[in-house]
């Protein structure tokens, strides 16, 4: 099992946090309630899954691993779309070397790397490419996320 699968695994269907959660709106259904969670933890979740998702700052969550093949990426929102011409069924999945081109500072995703693996922030600038060809400069903002049990120790 690749780690896209292993990531999959641990989603409850009913809250996948893709845009079926924004065009059902917040009213939990039965289905839900069906998984162990509360109906509060629901609608916070669509609430949070819906203000992601309509962010005006494109998000990109990956999985963790750095080493090769290198991250996959799980969830990208509609900002991210914009910015880049990849929708979700595009890029969920790949690697996000696919906006990597010719002018990509290698010497900024090796220091990326460096850093997420300390377990640190990493703030950064390099050129990215749109599908269409096109250049774009892309600026992150990472940070590792753990699961809840680690979080709260
Ligand atoms: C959360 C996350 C988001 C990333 N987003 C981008 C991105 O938008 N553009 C990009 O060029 N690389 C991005 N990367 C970096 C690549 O996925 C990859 O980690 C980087 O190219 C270094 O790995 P490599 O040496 O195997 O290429 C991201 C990595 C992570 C972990």
């Amino acid at each position: 099992m690749n780690d896209l699968d292993a990531y999959r695994r641990q989603l409850v269907p009913p809250i996948n946090i893709d845009e079926s959660i924004v065009a059902r709106g917040n009213s939990c259904s039965e289905n839900d309630s069906a998984h162990g969670l509360s109906v509060e933890m629901i609608e916070h979740l669509k609430l949070l899954a819906t203000a992601v998702c309509c962010a005006d700052d494109s998000v990109v969550i990956t999985t963790a691993n750095l080493e090769f093949p290198g991250p996959a990426i799980v969830f990208v929102n509609k900002a991210f779309t914009r910015m880049t011409g990849y929708g979700p069924t595009e890029a969920i999945g790949r690697t996000p070397r696919i906006l990597q081109g010719e002018k990509t500072d290698r010497t900024i995703l090796e220091r990326m790397k460096l850093d997420l693996k300390d377990g640190g922030v990493f703030y950064g600038q390099t050129i990215n490419y749109r599908k269409d060809g096109s250049e774009f400069v892309n600026e992150w903002h990472i940070e590792p996320i753990y699961n809840i049990t680690i979080a709260n120790r």
